[in-house]
C-alpha cells in the first residue's frame, strides 16, 4: 500500500472578484499526506487553507491539477460518483459544526449511514457506538441547540467517522471552542490516530493543535512552502 493516502499535484484555483478581476488563490499547490498521521496546514488568514481543503475533499472544483485519494483520481469522478465517494471515504469537520438542527445527535450521526444504504436500525446502532466513543452517550437525544459548543463538535467528529472514512479533513475544528473543549477534541484526534490508524489533514491557527501534527505544511503566496 502506498504510504501516501492523498497526493495532490499542481492545484490551481482562482476566484473572480469582479467580472474582470481575478484573484489567484492557489498557484500550483502540491502535497502528499502520509497514511495514519496527523498533517497540519498553517498559514495566514486568506492564504487559501479552506479553499485547498475543500478541493482536496471534493467539496469544490479546482481550475487545474490532480488529486488522488487512495490512488483514485477524484477530479475524474462525475458529481454523483463523487458524492458517493465522499460519503464512503471522506470525513469532514468544519469550524461550525454544520449539524442539522431539527435532528437529534444520534440521528445526525446516523444520516450519512442511511444515505449510504444502511437500515435505520443498523445506522442508529452504529451511531450509539460512536456516541459512546466520543463520550456523549447520554446526549443521544439532544438536538444540536441543546448541546454545548464542545459537545456539538464531538458529535460532528462522530458523524465524520460514521462510514469509517480513509481520511478526516478538519478546517479550524477548534476555532469556535475554548481551551478546555479544544483539549478534549485534540485528545479525541490523537486517540483516533492511535486506535484506528486514522489519517487527518487539518487547517488551523491553534498552536496546540499544530503541536499534534506529525507533519506541518505552510501555505504562503499560493503554494505550500
Ligand atoms: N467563493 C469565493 N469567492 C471569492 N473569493 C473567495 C471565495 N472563497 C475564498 N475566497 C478568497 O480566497 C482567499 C482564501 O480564502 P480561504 O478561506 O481559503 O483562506 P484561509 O487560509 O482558510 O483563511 P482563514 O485562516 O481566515 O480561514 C481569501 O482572500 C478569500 O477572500
Ligand atoms: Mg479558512
Amino acid at each position: 500500500m502506498n504510504e501516501f493516502i492523498l497526493e495532490a499535484k499542481e492545484i490551481y484555483k482562482s476566484f473572480y472578484k469582479t467580472k474582470d478581476e481575478k484573484l489567484n488563490i492557489l498557484k500550483g499547490v502540491s502535497l502528499n499526506v502520509e497514511r495514519g498521521k496527523i498533517s497540519i496546514i498553517v498559514g495566514a488568514s486568506g492564504a487559501g487553507k479552506s479553499t485547498l481543503l475543500h478541493i482536496l475533499s471534493g467539496l469544490d472544483n479546482a481550475d487545474s491539477g490532480e488529486v488522488k485519494l487512495n490512488g483514485r483520481n477524484i477530479f475524474g469522478l462525475n458529481d454523483e460518483k463523487l458524492s458517493i465517494f465522499r460519503n464512503q471515504h471522506i470525513g469532514f469537520v468544519f469550524q461550525f459544526h454544520h449539524l442539522l438542527p431539527e435532528f437529534s445527535a444520534a440521528e445526525n450521526i446516523a444520516i450519512p449511514l442511511m444515505i449510504s444504504g444502511q437500515s435505520n436500525v443498523k445506522a442508529l446502532s452504529r451511531a450509539a457506538e460512536l456516541l459512546a466513543f466520543v463520550g456523549l452517550s447520554d446526549r443521544s437525544d439532544h438536538k444540536p441547540a441543546e448541546l454545548s459548543g464542545g459537545e456539538q463538535q464531538r458529535i460532528a467528529v462522530a458523524r465524520a467517522l460514521a462510514n469509517n472514512p480513509d481520511i478526516i479533513f478538519a478546517d479550524e475544528p477548534t476555532g469556535n471552542l475554548d481551551s478546555a473543549n479544544s483539549e478534549v477534541l485534540h485528545g479525541l484526534f490523537s486517540e483516533l490516530k492511535k486506535k484506528l490508524g486514522l489519517t487527518f489533514l487539518v487547517a488551523t491557527h491553534n498552536p496546540q493543535l499544530v503541536d499534534l501534527g506529525d507533519k506541518i505544511f505552510e501555505m504562503k503566496d499560493g503554494v505550500i512552502q
